[in-house]
């Protein structure tokens, strides 16, 4: 496990990009290069949204992320992802707090996520976190393609 300072949570600018990239891949987490997760795609999320890229740091080093997104009705959590030798020291829990705080400045009251599979860590997270399960929501989607 890494030694670590104080683990700061702030948002973050598309140069730090390649960074965020880094953690979704070192902590095993998928995403979409060549749609919604290009750097293009994240460039215009970024400057539309500025406050809903959260980042959790040891010193200048990117160690967690989170993008949040806010529909206008519901905040959503996405993207949340912690480099494996800093879990468990509280940095998710941390990012989530923070992404609510921005989203509940939108007034956003209603705060989601979609958790892949049974990734108990995740499950384990978001219930340490406040979140309820529903067993009784299927998630359906449309897409024009699967690399988006
Ligand atoms: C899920 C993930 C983000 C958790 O990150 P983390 O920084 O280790 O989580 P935290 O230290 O903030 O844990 C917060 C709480 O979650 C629970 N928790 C987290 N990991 C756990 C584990 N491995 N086992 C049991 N409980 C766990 C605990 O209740 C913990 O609170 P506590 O330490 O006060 O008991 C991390 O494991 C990860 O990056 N996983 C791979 C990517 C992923 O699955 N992302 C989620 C997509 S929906």
């Amino acid at each position: 496990m890494a030694k670590t300072g104080k683990i700061q949570i702030k948002a973050f600018g598309i140069e730090r990009y390649d960074e965020m990239r880094a953690v979704w891949e070192n902590a095993g987490l998928s995403c979409k290069p060549k749609g919604r997760d290009s750097k293009k795609e994240i460039s215009k999320q970024i400057e539309a949204s500025p406050d809903l890229f959260i980042g959790a740091f040891d010193g200048e080093k990117m160690i967690g992320v989170c993008i949040a997104t806010d529909d206008g009705r519901r905040g959503w959590i996405n993207r949340l992802a912690v480099l494996p030798e800093y879990r468990g020291k509280g940095a998710a829990k941390k990012i989530v707090t923070a992404c609510e705080k921005s989203l509940r400045k939108r007034g956003r009251k209603i705060f989601c996520a979609q958790i892949e599979g049974k990734n108990e860590k995740s499950l384990a997270l978001f219930a340490a976190a406040g979140y309820k399960v529903h067993n009784d929501i299927i998630y359906v989607t449309k897409r024009e393609s699967n690399e988006i």
